[in-house]
């Protein structure tokens, strides 16, 4: 799928704030610093549109992008960022608990992975939490031009592994750098099929 047009719409921290125009919307969720942003960024050319920082707790709210006038990605803040007070804390879970479980146009949830790091409770929590209330999610790993390539595998298939305690049936996944752009097609064309059998719904 072509990216022709990506604009930044709006942030907010509310689910009944988000935009009202009934279209199909992505969101891309995952620790603090796994690279939810620059994958925003990756996916639509482009360096700025989604801010993002070497230092964790950059996004704090919900962002929603509007892609070729028709679909939404939505950026959202991190999640087990040891820095943030409690209220933050609290806050957050709030707002991302009433985004996942009330936000009607949410197609699907990507859930991003550090590829170098060991499965984390965290994430699995958080995944068991998104299949507890029939939130469709793929995994996104990220960051694998951090490790050495024939390292992926193994580290994917490790990983996999574990999934594998919690879930009869493994998810999607997609491997990734927004560093050096990859697994760019797989993951827009993959959104593309199910904008598509939605249009023909
Ligand atoms: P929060 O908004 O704090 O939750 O973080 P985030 O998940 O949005 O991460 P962000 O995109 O801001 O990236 C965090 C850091 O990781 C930045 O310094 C990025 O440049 C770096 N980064 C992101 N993706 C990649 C990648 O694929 N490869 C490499 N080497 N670095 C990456
Ligand atoms: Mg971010």
């Amino acid at each position: 799928m072509n990216v022709a047009h990506a604009e930044f719409v709006v942030s907010n921290t509310r689910v009944d704030h988000c935009p009202k125009t009934k279209m199909p919307e992505y969101a891309f969720i995952g620790r603090s610093n796994v690279g939810k942003s620059s994958l925003i960024n990756m996916l639509c050319n482009q360096k700025k549109l989604a801010k993002t920082s070497s230092r964790p707790g950059k996004t704090q709210l919900i962002n929603h992008f509007l892609i070729n006038k028709k679909w939404y990605l939505v950026d959202l803040p991190g999640y087990g960022y040891a820095r943030a007070s409690k209220t933050q804390k609290k806050t957050f879970q709030k707002f991302i608990v009433d985004y996942f479980t009330k936000r009607k146009e949410l197609v699907s949830a990507f859930l991003l992975i550090d590829i170098r790091h060991e499965p984390q409770p965290i994430d699995l929590d958080f995944l068991r939490w998104l299949g507890e209330h029939f939130i469709p999610f793929s995994i996104v790993f990220t960051k694998v031009d951090k490790i050495k390539e024939k390292e992926i595998e193994t580290k994917v298939s490790g990983y996999l592994e574990v999934l594998k305690e919690d879930w009869e049936s493994l998810p999607l996944y997609f491997v990734t750098s927004s560093e050096k752009r990859l697994g760019r097609e797989p993951l827009l064309n993959y959104i593309q099929q199910i904008n598509q059998s939605i249009d023909n719904f």
